[in-house]
């Protein structure tokens, strides 16, 4: 939204563009949403999206494309080996990012992959502000393990902090020191901490921990996925970056990492995944596993179409206007359910609207999964599709133990320019009528759980009979409604 203010003084964000492909959605009744979500073990990713009204599951691969970008896919260069379109993108990641060498990759994991494969040794340490599900199982897969130096702040699920992905720099010296800089593999930033809420780094802050990397000789890893949000966020809330455009912020971020990687899928609204670095050493390391996992060096397992799309998306989310648009939308969200008492992270981040499950449900222990819960009640009553963020997107460690998860959350992912505002007002009733019948929620079990990534196909059962109960006190209220 550009500097629009309402004469009714009301803060509603305003889309800068205007739709004009659509794509006709439906809302069962919710006698069926029941139907459907146990017939998906209670797992929001194994749900067919017929079944869904609202999906926000993720913003990964479903933002919407621009016209641009469209046009952009028709032009494509199809070939194996140098094709034009290879080249505009490496062309395009120069301009942008600064680094000389570009690796494509088929989306973010499989950057996480060569990464990992490069750097982590057996015994290794990758150091971040936060961990991301593929990243920490590409680690620990590799041998390695991951070290969180978030700030005390971070972790904090409501607080004024514009800054809650920041690292500790202290505890960032103190660890390399006690540990061994040979021992560390990475440090790793991640932009928009995904798993705690969306929340941005400082430009200060990583320029701390740069010069922490370069006292130890330690590398510095960013992981750019979420980058647009995290720039908006940089721009709008970091004093000494108030004049500095998109690009200037994007470009002082960049020079501070020795190599970044993405999800194509969430940076640059396309799909695929890029890895580049200035530092000609550490991409010949890299470079000689990418014919191995993804495909030949000038396409990495994306089709040329995604790569052109890419080149447009990555070269608007340079318009402040673009990438404002998420975020506002996550705040008017989150500000409007405050209002009713519901209990959401604060500040409003990027990526999506998150609902604090450990007080939404304080009923329900974290060993009968609050989060995932939450997401099924919300589903069965609204049809709108969220993702667990809490205990369930953990995974057991080698002697089969649980951790609990530091935030149990559910994300409501905002993909961007995909929702119009009235459809945000339909997962705020929603939400707010779930929060006054919350003590309708029960717990989770799960009935098959698999031993990685165990969140994207384990099912569930309940722990009572709680859905029909949820079902029946739906129909009271809402009668007849959809
Ligand atoms: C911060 C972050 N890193 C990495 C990834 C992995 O990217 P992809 O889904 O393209 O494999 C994601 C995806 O959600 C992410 O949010």
């Amino acid at each position: 939204m550009s500097n629009v203010k309402f004469y009714s003084g009301e803060n509603i964000p305003l889309e800068m563009h205007k739709v004009r492909i659509v794509q006709k959605l439906n809302l069962v009744p919710i006698e069926r949403r029941l139907e459907a979500v146990n017939e998906a073990g209670n797992n929001m990713f194994l749900l067919k999206n017929r079944d869904v009204f609202m999906d926000m599951l993720t913003d990964s691969g479903v933002n919407a494309m621009s016209d641009r970008q469209l046009a952009s896919m028709m032009e494509a260069d199809d070939s194996y080996a140098g094709s034009d379109t290879f080249t505009k993108l490496e062309n395009k990641i120069q301009e942008i990012f600064g680094k000389s060498f570009f690796l494509p990759a088929h989306q973010g994991r499989a950057c996480e992959n060569i990464l990992a494969q490069s750097f982590v040794k057996p015994e290794s340490i990758a150091i971040m502000n936060y961990h991301f599900t593929t990243t920490k199982s590409h680690i620990v897969l590799n041998g390695g393990s991951v070290e969180e130096i978030l700030t005390e702040e971070g972790l904090r699920v409501n607080g004024e902090c514009p800054f809650k992905g920041n690292m500790d720099i202290a505890n960032l010296r103190a660890f390399i020191e006690k540990n061994g800089a040979e021992n560390i593999s990475f440090v790793r930033f991640e932009a928009g901490t995904n798993l705690i809420g969306g929340q941005p780094f400082s430009l200060k802050n990583l320029q701390e921990a740069r010069k922490v990397c370069d006292e130890f000789s330690v590398i510095l890893v960013l992981d750019a996925s979420l980058l647009a949000d995290n720039l908006y966020f940089i721009k709008t809330r970091e004093e000494q970056c108030k004049n500095m455009s998109i690009r200037e912020i994007t470009r002082a971020i960049s020079d501070n990492a020795d190599i970044i990687y993405f999800s194509a899928r969430k940076l640059g609204c396309a799909r695929g995944g890029a890895i580049c670095t200035s530092n000609e050493k550490l991409f010949d390391r890299m470079r000689v596993l990418l014919p191995l996992y993804e495909g030949f060096l000038t396409y990495g397992g994306m089709s040329v179409r995604e790569m052109e799309a890419m080149t447009v998306g990555l070269d608007e989310t340079m318009d402040e206007e673009m990438i404002n648009q998420g975020p506002q939308f996550i705040a008017y969200m989150t500000q409007e359910l405050q209002k009713k008492g519901v209990p959401v992270v604060t500040p409003p981040g990027g990526l999506g609207c998150h609902l604090n499950a450990m007080e939404f449900v304080s009923h329900i222990p974290q060993h009968e999964y609050p989060a995932g819960a939450l997401a099924v009640a919300l589903y069965i009553v609204s049809g709108v599709r969220g993702m667990e963020r809490g205990t369930m997107s953990e995974e057991r460690d080698k002697n089969g133990i649980e951790p609990l998860a530091n935030m149990e959350l559910l994300r409501l992912a905002m993909p961007r320019r995909v929702f119009t505002l009235s459809q945000v007002k339909y997962a705020i009733d929603r939400i707010v009528w779930l929060y006054e019948n919350r003590n309708l929620i029960g717990g989770l079990k799960f009935v098959e759980e698999p031993k990685i990534l165990r969140f994207f196909l384990g099912k569930m059962g309940t722990v009572s009979n709680w859905q029909n109960d949820l079902v029946k006190k739906f129909r009271q209220d809402f009668g007849d409604s959809l």
